[in-house]
This record gives C-alpha cells, sequence and structure tokens, in this order.
C-alpha cells in the first residue's frame, strides 16, 4: 500500500486566522531542532498565519536534520535530493488536507532547515512561493537553473558566520538571481545563531512582498 505522504513527517500544523495573514509559513528547523522549535517565530513573522512544521527524518548522533552530511558543510547529495522529494510530496499533501491550497507558501528556515528549502527551490520550483533562508549556503550545485522568476527570496546572512563565509552567501544569492528570483541578500553583524535584528527584518521584507490586500498574497 502506498504511504500517505502526510506521514512522512512529524510535525505541527496550526489553522490560519480569518482576515488576518494570506500565507502558509513552512517552518524548518536547524540541526537539532524539532517541530516545536520555530513555532513561536510563526507569528511573529506574519501573524495569524497557518503554520505547517515539520520535523527532519534524518538524524546525526540523535539531532533531526533533513538530509544526511558527511561533514560541516558537506552534503550528502543523494540523500539530499531523496529528502527533498519527501518533503515536496509531504508539503503538497499537506496543503491539500489541511485545505489551504490557494495560499501561498512560504518557507521560514533556519542552518539546515534553510538549506532544505533551498534545495526545494532548485529541484521543486513549484512548491514554494517565496522563502526566508536564514544561515543557509547553496544546498546542491543544479544541473540546469530552474525557474524561479519573480519568486520573492529573503537571505538573511551574519557577517561574522564562521560556518558561511561571505562569498558563499554571495554566491547563493547570485545562484537564485540567474534562475530570476527576487533576491534580498540582508547582513547583520551577527554569527551562526539567529538575532532579533535578523527576524525583524524578516518580517518587515514578508510584509512588503506579501500582503493582506491582494487576492493572491503579493504586493
Ligand atoms: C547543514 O548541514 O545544513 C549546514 O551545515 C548547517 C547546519 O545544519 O549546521
Amino acid at each position: 500500500m502506498a504511504v500517505d505522504p502526510l506521514t512522512l513527517f512529524h510535525h505541527r500544523f496550526v489553522p490560519p486566522e480569518p482576515n488576518r495573514s494570506p500565507l502558509v509559513l513552512l517552518l524548518l528547523h536547524g540541526t537539532g531542532g524539532d517541530e516545536d522549535d520555530m513555532l513561536p517565530l510563526g507569528p511573529y513573522l506574519a501573524a495569524g498565519a497557518a503554520l505547517l512544521s515539520p520535523r527532519g527524518r534524518v538524524l546525526e548522533n540523535g539531532a533531526p536534520r533533513f538530509f544526511r552530511r558527511i561533514a560541516e558543510g558537506v552534503f550528502d547529495e543523494e540523500d539530499l535530493v531523496h529528502r527533498a522529494d519527501e518533503l515536496a510530496q509531504f508539503v503538497t499533501a499537506a496543503r491539500e488536507r489541511y485545505d489551504v491550497g490557494s495560499r501561498p507558501m512560504v518557507a521560514a528556515g533556519f542552518s539546515n532547515g534553510a538549506n532544505i528549502a533551498g534545495a526545494l527551490l532548485l529541484l521543486h520550483p513549484k512548491v514554494l512561493d517565496g522563502a526566508i533562508l536564514f544561515r543557509g549556503m547553496t544546498p546542491i550545485a543544479a544541473k540546469a537553473p530552474p525557474d524561479l522568476a519573480g519568486k520573492p527570496i529573503y537571505l538573511g546572512a551574519g557577517r561574522n558566520d564562521p560556518l558561511i563565509r561571505p562569498y558563499a552567501s554571495e554566491a547563493w544569492a547570485e545562484t537564485l538571481r540567474g534562475a530570476g528570483a527576487d533576491v534580498t541578500l540582508q547582513w547583520s553583524d551577527t554569527g551562526h545563531a539567529l538575532a532579533q535584528e535578523d527576524i525583524d527584518a524578516a518580517r518587515d521584507w514578508l510584509a512588503g512582498k506579501f500582503s493582506p490586500a491582494r487576492p493572491d498574497g503579493r504586493s
């Protein structure tokens, strides 16, 4: 019997509040997090948005992740492709099951969560309508650039991030721009951890790009 894609990931779903944000936020945690980690961020980024928050299916010494890595910043590409496929199936099933199919789906991911969201953008470009990627990097070399024409993507990078050097953030932004995305690369004077200024800046960016005034949510 075929597996129900909704059961692939432990997850939380928070329904939207009426007449507030038009969005569904796909919340994707960093290494060692779980489905509860990013939930408090959701209402702060977009009050009243529906929230979909899965837990990564891979364990690294007991720490949940969204795909395997060989070393820090060196990814197991075969596993990454497979896990991005699974997540795309899950998100597609969740949209239907939770009856939020007409709402724009915007990922908000941190670190490993930002990287699996990046893989979704490159490998399954139709699944997301936009993305906030905190402390992410190029997850995989795309064989052919996907069509991300006009897709709003926010990259939140830390100038002092010891894991992601500035050139790597610039390169990731260039890859996404090359695919036609509407990229905002925002720098903060921080390291790898998220700071309040990152979250405030992402919230303002999101409100500017997706507004409740338009039926499709786009500004
Ligand atoms: C990753 O593995 O996705 C990145 O190295 C970030 C991390 O999760 O540490």
